[in-house]
């Protein structure tokens, strides 16, 4: 049993406010419902930043202004889909450069040596499986220049404190002159937010529910995941995608192997996800709040997106 799942579950499931944290969507099956998400066409998020990489990796590499052979590392690549537009044109531009992806998933790694493997065989790839800051820690020793990497408006899935302080321990380990690349999703036409995570699909309610699904699973629990819904709610005023779960009836939930009966209200929540959108103001904040300089915000045709890239 992963203790940390477990003492979480514990705390957000007896909290006054029920809560549980987005984090944990990501098991194997979570992992594959979000890949489904990232092809919905409401979810516009991945085509934006996509279009980004695709179209301006020749403006993302000049104004990085690195004078020597340099690193990209990327936190969290996933599959690596949006980045591999930006490595091949590197690789074809025949720059000097090291790819080095740093994952927590063995799996998901692997996989993308793979693919970059075969389809970019020229490109040098130091894959690294294992936690982001003592991976980072060890290339803030390294001669080269870096390029940071956090794309997919992963920034979005945390509250402000705790984004500066994800920005901060960034920035403690780079060096003077390294670079960061972070995607960040921006506040637009409430309807198009609406719509990307209130998918007519319901597959962002799997997403949510696989949740309860997971608990069933590693933690011997007894969800009846039909009675339970999902809703989700943008706030235009302060750019805010808050996603819950709710019971759909009063129910109790047994959960082994926390030696727990949890009590469910009728219509009572779970808070599961925050999916923070943000503005130019709030970008400039967070860059400084964090002892960043903005220096390009590279966005997508239709503005909905930005690959904001931050110098320390
Ligand atoms: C991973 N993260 C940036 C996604 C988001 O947009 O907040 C996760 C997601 N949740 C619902 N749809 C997608």
């Amino acid at each position: 049993m992963n203790d940390n799942f477990a003492k979480d579950v514990l705390v957000g499931l007896t909290a006054e406010y029920k809560h549980l944290s987005s984090k944990y969507f990501y098991d194997d099956n979570g992992s594959r419902i979000f890949q489904e998400i990232m092809k919905m066409p409401e979810y516009y998020l991945t085509d934006a930043e996509f279009e980004i990489l695709s179209m301006q990796s020749k403006q993302i590499f000049e104004a990085l202004k690195f004078s020597k052979p340099f690193n990209i590392i990327e936190l969290g690549p996933g599959d690596g889909f949006k980045t591999y537009k930006l490595l091949e044109y590197l690789v074809n531009q025949k720059v000097d450069f090291k790819y080095l992806p740093i994952d927590i998933s063995q799996e998901a790694i692997d996989i993308l040596s793979n693919t970059l493997n075969q389809r970019l065989p020229e490109l040098k790839v130091e894959p690294r499986v294992g936690d982001y800051f003592e991976v980072l820690s060890d290339i803030k020793d390294s001669d080269s220049p870096s390029l940071l990497l956090f794309l997919g408006s992963n920034i979005g899935n945390y509250k402000t404190d705790q984004i500066i302080e994800l920005l901060k321990l960034f920035n403690d380990n780079m060096k003077l002159g390294d670079k960061l690349l972070i995607g960040i999703d921006l506040k637009k036409n409430p309807i198009t937010i609406h719509n990307a995570y209130y998918d007519k699909h319901g597959i962002t309610k799997r997403f949510n529910l696989n949740l309860l699904l997971r608990i069933n699973r590693e933690l011997d629990a007894d969800f009846k995941i039909d009675d339970f819904d999902f809703y989700c709610h943008y706030n235009p005023d302060n750019g805010e995608v808050k996603s819950y779960i709710v019971s759909l009836r009063h129910q109790k939930v047994h959960i082994k192997k926390l030696n727990k009966i949890i009590d469910f209200e009728y219509n009572e929540l779970i808070w599961t996800e925050l999916s923070k959108k943000f503005d130019f103001d709030e970008i400039n904040d967070l860059a400084q709040r964090s002892n960043f300089k903005v220096n390009t915000n590279f966005l997508d045709c239709k503005h909905l997106f930005t690959d904001s890239l931050w110098e320390k």
